[in-house]
């Protein structure tokens, strides 16, 4: 790793639920979007240890978060062929997330802080979703699409706001409207479970494995007749979600077939029709939302985005409406440390100064 000029390293550090992950990232100033370099990503997934319990138990992760921690640090080191000595920042999740998961990483972060003098920048998960589909190139932006999404070549940032962003992860489910990189505002979520802890849900009443999400979707795929299952809360005014109603239809569904349950084609139809129904509310509110803000992109973040069928849902409905869409690059849906590492140099991008760091807590309800 060599280093050029103005540039410098941010360490990042995500350990809010299941992943122990840590990145290397080089970082330079510039107009409208940092240059971001990433030279190192290792992820410690947990999902082997949660899946028995078919869910996350916060205790086990935090466990798992201490005896990985370590190791996924200097491994992230190693591949970016550097070391301590050379990072400038450590950048870790604050928050939101589960508190046994988080204390290891911020206390970890802390530790690292005291004994080497380097800043800790804490960084909301929330923003490192939101920011997860950027990629920066100075003054221009690199945004990164699905293979059939309609993304020209942005030559400058503002090009893409108002922006319409849909997070989509095993917490949360929310609706933000970005006037600019910095500045954004909520303006929907859920009001009971998340897309994702939906998924996860359903899938445990098919007896499907955690996550449930990819096996969900991969069933789906199978379907030759979706059942039809509501569509909750679709049509209210408000930009808010709610998934509790859809899960409990489809107990009811199952309870119904029980008999039948054991045949694929019954599970199969049972999956795309839950997933329709999801993607049908996650789409529908998403572009009232980009027509009554004036948006000019739509952006889909969190674990769920990587659903193929809602990405290419939301792909179609921006075409029709001439927006850009994107998303982050494969594999980035789902937590990882770049983008909390991409989140600090946005942040630092801002020039405005750090608060003392010794004092970060972690804050499992740190809203956006
Ligand atoms: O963002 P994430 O890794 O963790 C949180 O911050 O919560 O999201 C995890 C969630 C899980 O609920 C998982 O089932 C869901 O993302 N997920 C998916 C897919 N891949 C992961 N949901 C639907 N379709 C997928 N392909
Ligand atoms: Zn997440």
């Amino acid at each position: 790793m060599t280093k050029k000029n103005q540039s410098q390293y941010i360490l990042a550090i995500e350990t809010s639920c299941d992943e122990t992950a840590a990145a290397v990232l080089e970082y330079s100033p510039a107009v409208g979007f940092p240059n971001i370099t990433k030279h190192s990503a290792v992820i410690k997934s947990q999902i082997k240890l949660h899946a028995n319990m078919g869910g996350v138990v916060p205790e086990t992760a935090a466990r798992a978060h201490v005896k990985n921690i370590l190791p996924v640090v200097k491994k992230a080191l190693e591949d970016a062929q550097t070391d301590l000595a050379n990072i400038n920042f450590i950048a870790v999740t604050q928050g939101p997330g589960l508190i046994p998961s988080l204390i290891v990483g911020v206390e970890f972060a802390k530790a690292l802080s005291l004994a080497t003098g380097i800043p800790v920048i804490p960084i909301n998960h929330m923003v490192g979703h939101l920011y997860s589909p950027f990629r920066g190139v100075g003054s221009k932006i690199e945004i990164t699409t699905t293979k059939e999404s309609l993304a020209p070549e942005i030559k400058n940032i503002s090009a893409v706001f108002p922006m319409i962003s849909l997070i989509v992860s095993g917490g949360h489910t929310m609706l933000i409207v970005m006037k600019n990189l910095y500045e954004y505002e909520v303006v929907g979520q859920t009001v009971d479970d998340a897309a994702g802890e939906a998924f996860d849900k359903v899938a445990k009443l098919l007896y499907l494995p955690y996550p449930g999400g990819p096996e969900v979707s991969k069933l789906a795929l199978e379907s030759k007749n979706p059942v039809d299952f509501p569509r909750p809360m679709i049509h209210t005014k408000d930009y808010n979600f709610s998934f509790s109603g859809l899960k409990t239809a489809v107990l009811y569904y199952t309870k119904d077939q029980r008999s039948r349950i054991k045949d694929n084609s019954v599970v199969s139809n049972i999956c795309a029709g839950f997933q329709n129904a999801v993607v049908d509310v996650l789409v529908t509110k998403t572009m009232r939302a980009a027509k009554e803000f004036r948006a000019k992109s739509v952006s889909i973040s969190g674990g769920v985005s990587a659903n193929k069928a809602l990405q290419q849902a939301l792909v179609t409905a921006c075409q029709k409406m001439n927006l850009i869409f994107f998303t982050p690059p494969q594999g980035l849906s789902t937590d990882n440390a770049e983008m909390i590492g991409i989140a600090a140099a946005i942040r630092l991008n801002t020039k405005k100064p750090l608060a003392k760091n010794l004092h970060i807590q972690a804050n499992p309800a740190l809203v956006l």
